[in-house]
């Protein structure tokens, strides 16, 4: 059930969506989608032989037309000319949605300087690059625009051995938050979306690698009891980008199973007492009297 679209046909129709990072895992499932329901979609990252790959097979699987550019999402002038190139190719860019990251489970003090820089720049000063730019291009232009951020939901909590990871993503979450109410008042709606595990080569490979795979059981920290569908945040993704969500402004929508609150929850460990666990521990708390 959680496989199937949830749009209507043509709920994105002729809109004009750049999706960073769409060559693979969750950006190319989304565009994936964004395709099936009549968006024109353009992938930017700095691998051109997997965007172009990723474009053929979209466009044979959709029908739809896919831009693909190459991009290093750091570089202000990579992104400016990315998007005179969207200009001159739809004469419009609709929604700006940022979700290249870049990511590796480390203690922290095993990491070098550069090491935080590399994660930080794609994550957090790619999103504010790509956000100036685009921004500045539907102001002066008088064009309303949406602005989709990914985050995760350390972004609020903050994890160890992803600590880059994490400062990047409560910096774009903070921008998400900031520009959603500075500009409004140019139509500009900025939203996030916090994921919880959901399985990519991208980010399997960096943060559950196989050694670690199977101790780490991450489903098992996921109330649901299983990792999310590529479709369920494609749906959620489509719906933040299309017109049936104007009204939502500044809002970021967690999609884990409800992970990061089992996490937070002071009992939540209890799941593993028996039924006959609870009766002893039931007698024992009904006769707590007095103290
Ligand atoms: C310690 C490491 C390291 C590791 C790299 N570095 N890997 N340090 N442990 N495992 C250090 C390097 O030694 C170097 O520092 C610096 O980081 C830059 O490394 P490069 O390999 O030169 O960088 P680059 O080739 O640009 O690759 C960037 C990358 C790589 C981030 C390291 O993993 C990448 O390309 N990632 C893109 C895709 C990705 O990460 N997807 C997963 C997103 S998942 P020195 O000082 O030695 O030169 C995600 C999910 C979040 O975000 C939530 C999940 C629930
Ligand atoms: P992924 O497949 O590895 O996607 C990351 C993308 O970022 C790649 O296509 C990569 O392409 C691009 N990228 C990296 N550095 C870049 C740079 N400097 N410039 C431009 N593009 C760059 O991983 P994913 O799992 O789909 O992650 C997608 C998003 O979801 C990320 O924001 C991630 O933080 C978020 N997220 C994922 C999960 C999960 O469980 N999968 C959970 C929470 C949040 P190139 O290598 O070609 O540049």
């Amino acid at each position: 059930m959680y496989n199937e679209p949830m749009l209507k046909d043509n709920a994105l129709k002729d809109k004009v969506i750049l999706v960073t990072g769409g060559g693979t895992g969750l950006g190319r499932s989304m565009s994936k989608y964004f395709l099936q329901l009549g968006a024109k979609v353009v992938i930017a990252s700095r691998k051109l032989p997997v965007l172009e790959q990723t474009a053929k097979e979209l466009e044979e699987e959709t029908g739809g037309t896919v831009l693909a550019l190459e991009c290093d999402v750091r570089n202000y002038l990579e992104v400016e000319k990315t998007l005179q190139a969207i200009i001159e190719k739809f004469g419009k860019l609709d929604v700006l949605l940022n979700n290249a990251a870049g990511n590796f489970i480390s203690p922290t003090e095993r990491l070098s300087p550069k090491a935080f820089d590399v994660v930080i720049g794609i994550v957090l000063q790619g999103t504010y690059n790509f956000t100036l730019a685009v921004g500045k291009h539907w102001i002066e232009q008088k064009q309303r625009g949406t602005i989709l951020n990914i985050v995760t939901t350390y972004a609020w909590t903050g994890s160890p051995y992803v600590v880059p990871s994490a400062c990047a993503k409560a910096g774009v979450l903070a921008l998400t938050r900031s520009l959603a109410v500075e500009w409004a008042k140019y139509g500009i709606r900025s939203n996030a979306i916090a994921p919880g595990p959901f399985p990519t080569k991208g980010a399997w490979d960096r943060l559950f690698p196989e050694p670690l795979r199977e101790m780490m059981k991450v489903e098992k920290k996921v109330p649901l009891g299983r990792v999310g569908e590529h479709q369920e945040l494609a749906n959620l993704a489509a719906y933040l980008v299309s017109d049936f969500s104007s009204y939502v402004n500044g809002e970021v929508m967690t999609i884990d199973g409800g992970e990061w609150l089992k996490g937070a929850g002071e009992f939540s460990h209890l799941d593993i007492l028996t039924p006959e666990m609870w009766d002893v521990a039931e007698k024992m708390v009904r006769g707590a009297k007095g103290s």
